[in-house]
């Protein structure tokens, strides 16, 4: 070992104990607002990550934030989701206000 490793694998170690002094809260289930789109909803944006990144996000962000993040979860994710598909999400989201519990 060289002498700076040396030297910085204490160092190391304490970041290691210190780390997350918080504790995310425990997954749990997500439900939508019925309405149209809804199913769709659940049943493509749930693929990957849990609701609540969706439900989570500011209230009232409006068509162009979620045509845009619908678009990257195609784009740069690679969710395989059908256009007509997409549309349906992207109206859901924009119309229906959706609070996290
Ligand atoms: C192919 C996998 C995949 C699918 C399917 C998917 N997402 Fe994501 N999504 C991700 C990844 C990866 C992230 C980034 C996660 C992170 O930052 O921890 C993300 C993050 C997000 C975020 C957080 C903000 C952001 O822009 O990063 C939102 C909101 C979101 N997704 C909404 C959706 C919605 C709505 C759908 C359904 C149309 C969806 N996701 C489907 C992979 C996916």
């Amino acid at each position: 070992m060289r002498p700076a490793a040396t030297l910085l694998a204490p160092f190391s170690l304490a970041c290691l104990v210190a780390a997350a002094p918080y504790a995310l809260p425990p997954e749990r289930e997500t439900t939508l607002p019925a309405g149209p789109g809804a199913e769709l909803v659940q049943a493509q944006c749930a693929a990957c990550h849990s609701l609540d990144l969706v439900t989570t996000q500011p209230p009232a962000m409006g068509e162009a934030f979620w045509r845009k993040t619908v678009g990257k979860m195609v784009e740069t994710y690679g969710a395989d989701i059908p256009e007509d598909q997409q549309a349906a999400i992207i109206a859901y989201l924009a119309q229906t206000p959706i609070k996290a519990r």
